[in-house]
């Protein structure tokens, strides 16, 4: 069973109003993942090719902001993952993350960390590092700074693969916050309209998408040798990108 390394919280009462903040937010998060909003079903097969077609023999996996762990889990059975290293700034998430990684045959290593900090001075370098969408919470410099330390971490041969928001080229990001309200308030018939409002408050102040050409060059800049579209989500809001050592 994965081992949580875990970061004591501030102040007295921390956790509980953290655990009252995540089953809100994390219910709501769990209905747009289960219905598949956010276009899992897609997503993992592409990423699971990868890993079997394009990583060479056994791999450790770096998994930042890693939630529950319970889309990746999938993806990672019938690889030849040897380690499994979640971080994540929610305890409770990583609590349900410990119960999803049991599955997998391989070393598992959970940590409670701010994955800006977590990616700086790791012990064993992973040979892919994997984003779920979270990187798009980030400004564009603060994208860059982290991918160059990610580069840095990657062991020589490895890969950092991403599935982010992702802006049109020429769209920007007032279109594409419009663009994706309409579209959630027409199909995300599952949400009640409180929880469409909550969920699209948070998309509206917190996501920061790049265009895919942005997505490529923040990439080249941060010293990765080669960046590639790897899927477009079937309504155009979210991409998967790789980039290589
Ligand atoms: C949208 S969820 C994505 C979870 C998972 N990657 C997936 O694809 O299902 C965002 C996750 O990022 C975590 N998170 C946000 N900011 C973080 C940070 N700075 N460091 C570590 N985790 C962070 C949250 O706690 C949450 O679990």
């Amino acid at each position: 069973m994965a081992d949580i390394h875990k970061h004591e919280p501030a102040e007295g009462g921390g956790e509980r109003s953290e655990l009252e903040i995540f089953r809100r937010q994390w219910d709501l998060y769990r209905k747009i993942i289960d219905n598949d909003y956010f276009h899992g079903a897609d997503v993992y097969p592409v990423l699971n090719r990868y890993l079997k077609e394009e990583i060479q023999g056994p791999f450790r996996f770096l998994d930042l902001a890693c939630g529950d762990a319970s889309g990746i889990v999938g993806t990672l059975k019938g690889t030849q993952i040897t380690h499994y290293h979640g971080v994540d700034l929610s305890l409770p998430a990583l609590e349900l993350a410990e119960r999803q990684l049991q599955v997998l045959p391989c070393a598992t290593k959970l940590e409670h960390a701010d994955f800006t900090d977590a990616v700086k001075g790791q012990a064993h370098a992973p040979d892919v590092a994997w984003f779920g969408l979270s990187l798009h919470h980030i400004a564009t410099p603060g994208k860059r700074d982290l991918m160059c330390d990610i580069r840095k971490l990657i062991a020589a041969e490895g890969a950092f693969v991403i599935y982010e928001p992702t802006l049109r080229d020429n769209e920007d990001l007032l279109a594409y916050l419009d663009r994706f309200d309409t579209l959630a308030r027409s199909t995300w018939t599952a949400c009640t309209p409180e929880e469409l409002d909550m969920a699209l408050e948070h998309v509206r102040s917190c996501d920061l998408p790049e265009t895919g050409s942005d997505w490529i060059r923040l990439g080249r800049e941060a010293g990765f040798s080669k960046g590639e579209e790897l899927l477009r989500a079937p309504t155009d809001l979210f991409r998967m990108f790789a980039y290589r050592v």
